[in-house]
């Protein structure tokens, strides 16, 4: 059988996506409960950028299913010395059971995966942050049901986060409204493919009418260090304040992946407010990873959801 990798949202169907996002809540919900699936499996970690919800949720996860993680940074292995991706891919592969990456080029993710025996995860690269809309799509679930026919705004910069929302829109049937400074658009493709499911509307306030989620992320993603000062300055009005907030619906929720820049993208108040549910989602990074680790180790080992 083909190996299954998770470099894109778009890698699952709109079922197992669902079934994943439930999975995720019933783990959660089954916490301390024994269930070791990945027993004796080990997971390599290869980090090129820096994260802490990443690392430590996939590392958590991996023994809380019974398995291990392997940090490897390219400071102090081959992949920092220049060994191709491709030769890496092959060698890692014959002793670890999956792989995650966190890179800059998502090419680099893709030659990855074409090189390896087994599954590769997409922990962020420049275009594409599959593993945070997990999280989110679980919070929403966890807290309002499912987000079909809801409206979500994504307020800032078109990057891998707004990527990412992009192709949630299209696979569970949301509407995403895109409101971003002009230069700072997401790849037209990308929101091309999306069809009607998503659309940029400029002027946030006009985007925020009526919405039930509104999400935004820094405005300088890792890589962009130099353009911070230049951003600062295009992204002045792509603010999620508490007069953005209340024009959206009333039980609108806030979503930001984190690190957060408080008083740049979003206001204290917004961030520590009663809409605000960044704490929930940033746990949900485990819960949904572990759902995923699962999937994609243990096919076959679980029990169907209605039977457990
Ligand atoms: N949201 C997120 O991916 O956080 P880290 O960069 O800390 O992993
Ligand atoms: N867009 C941000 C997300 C960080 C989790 C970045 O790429 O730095």
């Amino acid at each position: 059988m083909a190996v299954r990798h998770f470099l894109s949202l778009l890698d699952l169907s709109a079922e197992e996506l669902r079934h994943l996002i439930q999975r995720a809540m019933q783990m959660k919900a089954q916490q301390g409960h024994a269930h070791a699936p990945l027993r004796g499996k080990t997971l390599a970690m290869i980090f090129e950028k820096s994260s802490t919800r990443t690392r430590v949720s996939f590392e958590v996860g991996m023994q809380q299913l019974g398995g291990h993680a392997l940090f490897l940074s390219p400071r102090d292995t081959q992949l920092g010395r220049g060994e191709p991706i491709e030769d890496s891919a092959r060698v890692l592969s014959r002793m670890v059971d999956a792989v995650m990456i966190r890179t800059y080029e998502h090419e680099k993710v893709e030659r990855f995966a074409a090189h390896s025996r087994v599954p590769v995860i997409n922990g962020l690269t420049d275009l594409e942050h599959p593993c945070q809309l997990l999280a989110d799509l679980q919070t929403w679930f966890e807290l309002r049901g499912d987000i079909a026919g809801r409206t979500v705004v994504w307020v800032g910069d078109g990057n891998n986060m707004c990527h990412s929302y992009i192709h949630a829109a299209e696979r569970l049937g949301f509407e995403l409204r895109i409101a971003c400074p002009e230069g700072y658009d997401p790849d037209p493709l990308i929101l091309a493919s999306a069809g009607r499911s998503a659309a940029i509307v400029r002027d946030p306030m006009e985007a925020a009418e009526g919405a039930h989620l509104i999400v935004t992320d820094v405005w300088a993603s890792m890589g962009q260090e130099q353009e911070q000062a230049a951003r600062r300055r295009a992204f002045g009005e792509y603010v999620v304040d508490e007069k953005l907030m209340a024009r959206a619906a009333p039980d609108a929720l806030f979503m930001h992946c984190l690190p957060a820049h408080r008083e740049e993208e979003v206001s204290t108040g917004v961030l520590e407010g009663p809409q605000s549910v960044v704490w929930d989602e940033a746990e949900n990074r485990l819960h949904a990873q572990k759902a995923l680790l699962e999937f994609l180790l243990a096919a076959g080992e679980t029990q169907p959801l209605s039977r457990q």
